[in-house]
């Protein structure tokens, strides 16, 4: 589509040509650009100047809100320090002083962490990190994946074979690693159940089929989002990740929780692992790592894990045949160490804690609307389904263009909308933020 310029982006001057935007209908998008051009607190500002809440935190990267100081300060002051390190047989100092302190927060032993650049690339590490494992050990056959429908796990191959958003694999099915997929936790009984069900833990039981059909032997690793998020927002039925623990643990089978979007107080703890009990023997994290000021993800490794894997190898041979340039990169490791000041200065975890009753009944008070199908929410993470209009998606789409004309950002998928606001937002921001999704809805 040569030539496209939108009525915003034209009187900007702006060429739009060249940027081919990712998960975007391209076309919609430059007919009618809806750009940010500013963002403080929990305000992103379009280019005429107009506030629009962020009710995505972003992509659910910035739960300090925008604009922090302190971050930016860190960042500026590292690049003009040591810009660059090369993350392969050197570093600096602040990538072993992130690790301690991600260490510190995750739960106890899953204290080895491996630096990446996205949650895509610490999902493809986790999967490798099992693979080398279990070689490590002997039993090297292991090497299928099991996850589930609905989930994603980002984009790179080994997370597109993990996926189980049908749109996300389709186009690229050939040379994926082997994964299996059990069912999705989303039951019809449970429509509009706030937190965690009480029925579904059974589902866990797709993972026992797993290894009856396929034989324990082969799997590597059961790896879920402990809430699926990008999906819409699914949370765990009571007794389901307790469920899937045990079948691993019956079978030597790794559990890898991928807490890219739950992680760092999404669920009012630091780690969803934590908020539900549940200790898994991998998590990944990313977005909210450096409150979405760099790009940055992490692996937390259980120190077993690491072990087995770095003592099979030959005395002052690497140990594990993986790693990006980017890898704790200075800029993003000091952005990192500002942003986990914040969190433990301010509260931020603890106040996500306190505020999700407030969210989730606000969130919960859109039930009545008739275009809504169902709500779902836990910590500071709610989804709300609408009736399809058309195509699948296309009333979602719709419902986040309109969202963002009347003052509200939050991310879509589906026919769905993903609601994460900021921790620091205050009560009556959510109220307001309430009141225009309501005007909004209303009118479908
Ligand atoms: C659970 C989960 N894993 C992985 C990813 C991929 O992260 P990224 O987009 O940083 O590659 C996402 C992104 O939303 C995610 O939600």
């Amino acid at each position: 589509m040569d030539g496209i310029r939108g009525t915003d982006a034209g009187q900007a001057g702006l060429n739009m040509d060249n940027h081919w935007m990712p998960f975007t209908s391209n076309r919609d998008f430059k007919q009618d650009p809806k750009l940010f051009a500013r963002a403080e607190g929990i305000h992103f500002y379009d280019p005429q100047g107009r506030a629009i809440i962020d009710g995505s935190s972003g992509l659910f990267t910035t739960p300090a809100g925008h604009g922090r100081r302190e971050i930016a300060e860190a960042v500026y002051k590292q690049l003009m320090e040591l810009d660059y390190t090369p993350s392969f047989t050197r570093s600096h100092a602040k990538s072993f002083e992130l690790a301690e302190r991600i260490a510190k927060l995750t739960p106890p032993g899953m204290n080895r962490i491996f630096f990446v650049n996205s949650g895509s690339e610490a999902v493809d590490t986790a999967m490798k990190i099992a693979l080398a494992y279990h070689r490590a050990k002997g039993e090297g056959q292991r090497t299928l994946f099991v996850s589930r429908e609905r989930a994603y796990h980002g984009v790179n191959f080994g997370g597109v074979a993990l996926s189980g958003m049908v749109r996300n694999r389709q186009t690229f099915g050939f040379g994926l690693p082997a994964a299996v997929h059990m069912r999705h936790t989303w039951l019809p009984e449970n429509k509009f159940v706030k937190g965690q069900a009480e029925t579904g833990a059974e589902l866990a039981e797709d993972l026992a089929r797993m290894v009856a059909l396929y034989g324990a032997e082969t799997i590597a690793a059961c790896v879920v989002e402990p809430i699926a998020g990008s999906t819409g927002v699914l949370v765990p039925p009571k007794g389901y990740l307790e469920r899937l623990r045990q079948i691993c643990d019956q079978h030597g089978i790794l559990l890898v929780f991928d807490e890219v979007i739950c992680g760092f107080g999404r669920t009012g703890r630091a780690y969803a692992a934590q908020s539900f009990g549940v200790v898994p023997d991998i998590m990944t994290m990313a977005k909210a790592i450096t409150n979405g000021a760099q790009p940055m993800g992490a692996v937390a490794v259980k120190q077993e894990i690491h072990d087995t894997i770095v003592n099979s190898a030959a005395e002052e041979a690497v140990e594990f045949f993986h790693g990006y340039t980017w890898s704790a990169h200075p800029a993003a490791c000091a952005a990192s160490l500002a942003t986990l000041d914040i969190y433990e200065n301010e509260k931020l975890f603890e106040r996500a804690q306190q505020m999700s009753a407030y969210f989730l009944d606000t969130l919960f008070s859109l039930s009545d609307l008739p275009v809504v199908t169902d709500i779902r929410g836990y910590g500071m993470l709610g989804g709300v389904d609408f009736a399809p209009m058309g195509s699948p998606g296309k009333r979602g789409n719709l419902i986040q263009k309109q969202l963002y004309d009347a003052g509200v950002h939050v991310k879509a998928t589906g026919d769905t909308i993903i609601v994460a606001p900021p921790f620091v937002i205050q009560g009556e921001e959510i109220d307001r933020m309430a009141e225009i999704v309501r005007s909004v809805l209303a009118k479908h």
